[in-house]
């Protein structure tokens, strides 16, 4: 798809058609499993000033906290015994803990449990990205939040866009799973920007792409801008599902917090098969307000989501599916 069919899209073809199409895709592509990744979020601390987000170092409103190493191992063994083949470790960018700290967690999980590990942990140097994967580490999460590039050193103070897709680059020579995505209805951003949203997804061949809307934080710059628009969000999930057929797509905690009635079943007809309940311990997790109101998604209420839409909860570690088919497919 050129970006003019795609600004196309988004702008004039009925959601309805994107989302019937979409969930074809998935179908025919990846099936119908559903699978769950257990997410903690182990530190609020964080040394960036990101416009949109309550982790924000000026933020002065959210109490932080810091789980220690050895309580991060045990909930990531709790939660394998739950059945959850998958342990996504998220931080703001946290530089209190050590490339070897994180090393030690992900080698101990490891060695206990049969599960995938997905890191999300912000931008570090080659060294640390390659001994996390020497010691362990699959996947990473790395959304490069918006494509255009003045947009993003605007609502990134101090960073830019191509230190970004640099260390996504990094990640994928590592031989990581890279997971890409954007925040939808951000100030300033385009139907022309959404594109190339989900251009540079296709163009990374990223094994993930993490879509959700803007959410405004009440301790932020962003405040008063309002909130991403539902159905301009599900046109970006469905677009991204079809013109990266295999991708993982997650229902995001921000589509779930923007609809909580129908933001998840809605996202799962739109071409999402990956959902990331939250296992952050509820003393921290209210802490961990990136925005307003953030939705608890749990894993009961998760499996029962799943069954709700008629799908079935993925059995294995749901690895990238990218590499599945032979060429002549
Ligand atoms: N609205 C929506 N998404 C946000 N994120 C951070 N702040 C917001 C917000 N206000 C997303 C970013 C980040 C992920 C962990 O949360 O995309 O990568």
């Amino acid at each position: 798809m050129t970006k003019d069919e795609i600004i196309h899209h988004l702008a004039h073809t009925p959601l309805t058609q994107l989302l019937q199409q979409a969930d074809q895709v998935r179908k025919k592509e990846v099936g119908d499993e559903v699978h769950i990744r257990g997410i903690i979020e182990f530190s609020n601390y964080c040394c960036r000033s990101c416009l949109y987000c309550g982790l924000r170092k000026e933020n002065k409103n959210i109490s932080r906290y810091r789980m220690s190493p050895e309580e991060i191992v045990q909930l990531a063994l709790d939660i394998a015994r739950q059945g959850v083949k998958t342990i996504v470790l998220q931080s703001g960018d946290d530089f209190a803990y050590s490339a070897q700290t994180i090393a030690t967690i992900i080698e101990q999980i490891k060695q206990k449990a049969d599960v995938a590990i997905t890191l999300s942990l912000g931008e570090r140097n080659f060294k640390d990205f390659e001994l996390w994967k020497k010691v362990g580490a699959d996947r990473y999460l790395m959304k490069h939040e918006t494509a255009d590039p003045n947009l993003y050193a605007r609502l990134h103070p101090g960073k830019t866009l191509t230190e970004r897709l640099k260390a996504i680059s990094v990640l994928k020579t590592l031989n990581y799973e890279i997971g890409l995505g954007c925040i939808v209805g951000l100030p300033g951003q385009t139907l022309d920007t959404l594109a190339e949203d989900i251009l540079l997804i296709k163009q990374f061949e990223a094994d993930m792409a993490g879509i959700g809307p803007f959410i405004p934080q009440k301790d932020t710059p962003l405040k008063d801008h309002p909130p991403g628009d539902l159905e301009l969000t599900l046109k970006v999930l469905s677009l991204v599902r079809i013109t990266n057929q295999t991708i993982h797509l997650p229902v995001t905690t921000a589509l779930a917090t923007l609809d909580p009635e129908q933001g998840q079943l809605l996202a799962l007809g739109a071409g999402a098969n990956v959902i990331m309940p939250n296992f952050t311990p509820q003393r921290y997790e209210k802490n961990y307000n990136i925005y307003n109101n953030k939705a608890k998604v749990t894993l009961a209420l998760t499996k029962n989501l799943i069954k709700r839409a008629g799908r079935k909860s993925g059995q294995g570690k749901g690895g990238s599916l990218k590499c599945k088919k032979l060429p002549k497919d």
